[in-house]
């Protein structure tokens, strides 16, 4: 083929309707499927925007007609034809080209296939490694390349609205130095000089904050951060943040202009209308009422606290716990009808999340069966019956512990309870600002204070008096953005005032001198004039994800890395040659090397 011109096409699949019947055109792509019915051959060409019906007859030139019938899928060809409409008994509702077919008159073999190691097709229950191996195949179903679409479509939206909004689009580095906080962060060793290291950039934090103090005002990049964290359905070693930054703004101004972004991207994109402002809910109500910093509103099953009503009920568990500062708080399963089998299922579940275990009452119409009953008095057992609202046919589930863990066990409960019962609305979009969110929180292993934000956070004006004497108390100028339970992206309000950062380093067992010798550049920038500012970043990915209806994020990046973080296409990381190795003044321990 290589000699012949290839044909140029005239439109894509989906660029045909009714309208052009009787237009004479050329289509190219790839073979879908192709039925020969002797005489008779029906393909479905495919290119990117879909799929067009392509007939073949005996009206063909014999040498074309031949190699119609060599045809095989994934062969990449061209065809010149008529545009028809198809006979009413092969309509086909299911293609939005469904009532035309293009007849051929000439055909094209531009590049043959191999049999591919599984079929390009969306209800494809192949598994996920063979799909990554073979991603730019992968990538050819329809799902796949929509998802990519619309990823792009979203991205373009955002660029619009914020160019519309005086922002600037600034690349920082991702070769940076390594910082103290935060996830784990992928080294680079450096040539130059031997033993010393580059990390790459777990987010432009530090960047964009001193694009602030260089007078940008309003900052966003499309940004790819690296963090070497245990990969789930959410989380990628490299993923992508749309990432900003404001000059002279509180948070309820950045939560604002996040709002209008929101509601330009779903109308444009979605042609959705998000109600705005949405709605906000402090921290502490989201861990009380939903036992999650990143709740999921789309149903109820609200936790509930119980320390008071339960605190001298006679089953020591309770007891205990609440007098040691911890809680008793339940959930009521509303008519879950629960067997014996299903509820230890969850006492099991609920072991993973640290729970030591799980009290439940099955309140069935004749009879209430628990294994607490039997240390509660029957007026125990009635007030908790009336505080929990509970009716015939209702499960009550109980953790009693310290209030991380209550919160975590209950919290995960809840979502599973929610998916066993069917409660989950997949219609439904509800964003959610989570604010107040505390300062510091005690690393049980080290017992220090750490950051739950990052150290560069401002703390609530109301909150600073608390710094030295109870950092608990320390509530901080950040919000999350959630989405139907997924943390889509976080932010804060920034210290722009150089003695307040070195109150806030000090409180997380940061001396002067050690923060100067990590962030020395950063404070130091801060003494020139600094403007008070804030930003936010989304994991565009999982916006993406959320907004597709995909399960994994993997489903909307070109070139995922699969759960152990290894890219199975190119098999990626590999070892490298001895010679590279010595460039970089880097030696293996093969001991260390596991297996
Ligand atoms: P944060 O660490 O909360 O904030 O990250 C912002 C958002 O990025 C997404 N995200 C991830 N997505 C996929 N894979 C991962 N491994 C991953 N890790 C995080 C989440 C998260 O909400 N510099 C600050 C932002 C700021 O303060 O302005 C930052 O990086 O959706
Ligand atoms: P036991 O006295 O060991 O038979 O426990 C009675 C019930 O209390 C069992 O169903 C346990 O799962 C439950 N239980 C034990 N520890 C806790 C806890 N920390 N929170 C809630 N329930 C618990």
């Amino acid at each position: 083929m290589s000699e012949q011109k290839i044909w140029k096409r005239t439109g894509m699949c989906l660029d045909y309707s009714e309208a052009d019947l009787g237009k004479k055109i050329t289509l190219t792509g790839w073979v879908d499927n192709c039925r020969n019915l002797g005489g008779l051959i029906f393909l479905w060409l495919r290119d990117r925007s879909g799929i067009m019906q392509i007939v073949f007859d005996e009206g063909l030139d014999q040498k074309d007609f031949a190699e119609a019938e060599s045809l095989r899928n994934e062969f990449v060809i061209s065809v010149q034809g008529e545009i028809i409409a198809r006979q009413p008994q092969n309509i086909n509702a299911d293609l939005p080209t469904g009532r035309i077919e293009v007849r051929a008159e000439k055909l094209q073999v531009i590049s043959k296939a191999i049999t591919p190691p599984f079929e390009i097709e969306d209800a494809s229950n192949v598994r996920e490694e063979l799909r990554l191996k073979y991603r730019y195949l992968d990538l050819r179903r329809p799902i796949l390349q929509k998802n990519l679409i619309l990823r792009s479509k979203i991205a373009s939206s955002m660029r619009r609205y914020l160019d519309e909004n005086g922002f600037i689009e600034i690349e920082t580095p991702i070769l940076q130095k390594s910082t103290p906080e935060g996830a784990r962060e992928y080294l680079v060793p450096s040539r130059r000089k031997p033993g010393s290291f580059y990390s790459l950039a777990q987010s432009p934090q530090i960047f964009k904050q001193l694009l602030m103090v260089a007078g940008m005002d309003r900052y966003y990049q499309v940004a790819k951060c690296f963090r070497d964290e245990d990969l789930r359905a959410d989380r990628q070693p490299e993923f992508t943040q749309l990432d900003m930054e404001l000059s002279f703004v509180d948070e309820n101004d950045i939560m604002a202009i996040n709002e209008g972004l929101l509601a330009r991207v779903m109308k444009e994109v979605f042609g959705y209308e998000l109600s705005l402002p949405l709605l906000k809910m402090p921290y502490k109500e989201a861990m009380e009422r939903f036992g999650s910093d990143k709740p999921d509103t789309r149903f109820g099953l609200e936790l509930h606290d119980l320390s008071e009503t339960v605190k001298s009920c006679g089953f020591r568990v309770f007891e205990e716990t609440v007098a040691k500062g911890g809680s008793v708080r339940a959930i009521n399963a509303k008519q879950a009808h629960f067997s014996r089998k299903e509820i230890d299922s969850f006492g099991q579940f609920v072991k993973t999340y640290g729970a030591k275990g799980l009290s439940w009452i099955n309140y069935k119409e004749n009879e209430i069966s628990s294994p607490i009953a039997k240390f509660l008095s029957e007026g125990e057992m009635q007030k908790i019956l009336q505080e929990m609202k509970a009716q015939p046919g209702d499960v009550l589930f109980f953790i009693a512990d310290k209030n991380k863990v209550v919160f975590d066990s209950l919290g995960a409960l809840r979502l599973e309870l929610a998916k066993k019962l069917g409660l989950i609305d997949e219609q439904k979009l509800n964003f959610l600002w989570i604010t107040e969110f505390p300062m510091f929180e005690l690393d049980e292993e080290s017992g220090r204070y750490v950051a739950v934000h990052h150290p560069f956070t401002c703390p609530m004006d109301e909150d600073t008096q608390y710094l030295e004497s109870n950092p608990e108390k320390v509530r901080a100028k950040a919000y999350d953005i959630v989405l139907n339970g997924v943390e889509l992206g976080g932010g804060s309000v920034r210290i722009h005032d150089s003695e307040l950062q070195q109150r806030v380093f000090r409180a997380i067992g940061f001396s002067t001198e050690a923060a100067w010798k990590k962030f020395g550049f950063l404070l130091s920038a801060f003494k020139y004039g600094t403007p008070p500012h804030g930003g936010l970043a989304f994991g565009f990915d999982r916006m993406v994800m959320l907004l597709t209806g995909s399960k994994s994020i993997r489903d909307v990046i070109a070139f995922p890395k699969a759960q152990n973080a290894s890219c199975l296409m190119t098999e990626a990381p590999a070892e490298v040659e001895a010679s590279q190795l010595a460039d970089l003044h880097i030696q293996i321990v093969k001991d260390d090397v596991e297996n």
